[in-house]
């Protein structure tokens, strides 16, 4: 970055800031805050002993462990297995909780307390583990917004919101689940006292009793050593699953690059997809932290259920039966590897990847689908460049989460000095340099990447 440092330009004013990169915390966090957040991602990465509290039966050992990819915080292809019997006649699902189910732990602190899939199970399903970017922000949209989007569905969808309670205030009132592929979980405290218990063994003041390995108390006994509940305060009077919630409350959104304006953006609204994966975005709720009160915010979701037909997991969680599906927000889809619930889209270059993911669109999706294999060629090229834009860093050309000289080898052909106005937001890469949107790569531009310059080379 030798040009840029000899122009000297680092203080240049922006008419727009950087948007905060993957796994940065939201902008405007107070000092206390920040801590809060960095202790919080520290807890998260760090491995459970069973002196702890893990196990006796167990998935993995921290959720970092699982939600690591590109940073701490996001997902990976890490996939956790749900298992039941299939409805038959007049017999719903039955997910054998007496067995240890729906959801499976497939490792233990001793061989005395392995969990298996019982030989009953009809029904075994994998889910992928999805980023936990601006989960705080999806946990302030107001409810009230999607009850009504659910009662104003357009033709041919029927998305219903899941109302579920709260484990951290059972008594409260029943709130929209805006988390996981069933959509069985409403706020970050809540997904964090679920986890603890379901991914690591730890239980809380709030879930207080261990599961027991396919259900046998007696196992559990013979395993089970730490007094529950194992989740106890530190000396700063917080518990695990509250450094959880800061860190995942904390997480800033994944950036849209360019921030709006692609032709990508208009097609998917106009074949559909929208009218699940809402484009129009939200200004979260006001919320005891300011740095997370009135944020506008695109996840392109609208947290409602909605009948995927085959492309359902089959397992029953609630209302959230075979076919029911939640929709998936969009926003940090440029970071991920592998697509739908159980990854089944992956292998292929991004592109070959959502069409894999849009040709599984099946139910309410279906008309959807039809539509986007209806567009031309060089519309469905637009509407996967949209898809690439969620996620997508500012000037990081090569798409690996940090700036350096490899980037500035694609940018510098694209600088244009002020004025140039030829810069669309279609026209990628260029897009990624105007991030005021004002059709020119120009100083401005140039001292905001100085500031995002990382080098982080090798
Ligand atoms: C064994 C891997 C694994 C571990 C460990 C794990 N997770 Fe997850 N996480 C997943 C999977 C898989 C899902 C999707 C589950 C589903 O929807 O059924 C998920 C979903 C989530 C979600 C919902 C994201 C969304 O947008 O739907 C949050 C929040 C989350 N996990 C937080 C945590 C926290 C906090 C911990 C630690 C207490 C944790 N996870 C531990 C695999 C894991
Ligand atoms: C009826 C509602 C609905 C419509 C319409 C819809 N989707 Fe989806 N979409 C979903 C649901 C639900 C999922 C999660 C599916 C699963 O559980 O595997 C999803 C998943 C996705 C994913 C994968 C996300 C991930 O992180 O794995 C992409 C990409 C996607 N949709 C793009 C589109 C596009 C493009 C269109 C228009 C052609 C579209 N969707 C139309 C409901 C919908």
């Amino acid at each position: 970055m030798a040009a840029g440092a000899a122009l000297g330009l680092a203080g240049a004013t922006s008419a727009q800031d950087l948007q905060p990169r993957l796994g940065d915390p939201v902008a405007g966090l107070t000092p206390d805050q920040y801590q809060r957040f960095r202790r919080g991602m520290t807890v998260f990465n760090t491995n459970l002993t069973p002196a702890d509290g893990l196990g006796p039966a167990f998935n993995d050992i921290s959720c970092g462990n699982c939600h690591s990819g590109p940073l701490p915080g996001g997902g990976s292809v890490r996939t956790v297995t749900r298992f039941g019997v299939a409805a038959t006649g007049g017999n719903p699902f039955d997910p054998l909780g007496h067995l240890g189910g729906s959801l499976l732990q497939e490792q233990a602190i001793s061989v005395d307390c392995e969990e298996h899939v019982p030989a009953e199970a009809n029904v075994i399903a994998e889910r992928m583990t999805p980023i936990t970017f601006g989960a705080g922000l999806l946990e302030g949209i107001d409810d009230a917004e999607l009850l009504l989007l659910a009662s104003n569905q357009p033709p041919g969808l029927n998305g219903f919101p899941h109302m579920v309670p709260l484990l951290e205030d059972p008594t409260a009132p029943l709130r929209v689940a805006k988390f996981g592929w069933k959509g069985v979980i409403a706020t970050t405290k809540s997904f964090s006292i679920d986890a603890s218990l379901g991914e690591m063994g730890l239980t809380t003041v709030f879930l207080p009793n261990e599961t027991a390995p396919n259900g046998d108390a007696a196992q559990l006994a013979f395993c089970d050593s730490v007094p529950d509940p194992e989740d106890l305060p530190d000396a700063d009077g917080f518990t695990r699953v509250d450094r959880f919630t800061d860190f995942q409350r904390f997480l800033a959104a994944p950036p849209q690059t360019p921030r709006a304006g692609m032709a990508g953006e208009v097609l998917f609204d106009a074949i559909g997809c929208g009218g699940c994966h809402y484009s129009p975005g939200f200004v979260t709720q006001i919320a005891p932290e300011s740095a997370l009160s009135g944020i506008p915010i695109k996840p392109y979701t609208d947290c409602l259920l909605h009948d995927m037909g085959s492309l359902g997991d089959q397992i029953v969680q609630g209302s959230a039966t075979e076919d029911i599906m939640h929709t998936r927000a969009l926003w940090g889809l440029r970071a991920r590897d592998a697509f739908l619930h159980d990854g089944r889209a992956s292998g292929g270059s991004f592109a070959d990847n959502m069409r894999a993911t849009i040709a599984e669109h099946e139910g309410e999706g279906a008309a959807s689908r039809a539509a986007f294999l209806g567009l031309s060629s060089l519309e469905q090229d637009q509407l996967i460049a949209f898809l690439a834009s969620l996620g997508q860093e500012e000037f990081d050309a090569e798409v690996d989460n940090d700036l350096d000289e490899f980037d500035w080898f694609f940018l510098e052909p694209h600088f244009t000095g002020p004025g140039a106005g030829s810069i669309s937001p279609d026209d990628s890469p260029a897009n990624l340099c105007d991030l005021d949107q004002d059709g020119d790569f120009d100083l401005i531009e140039f001292g905001l990447l100085q500031r995002a310059f990382t080098g982080q080379i090798f």
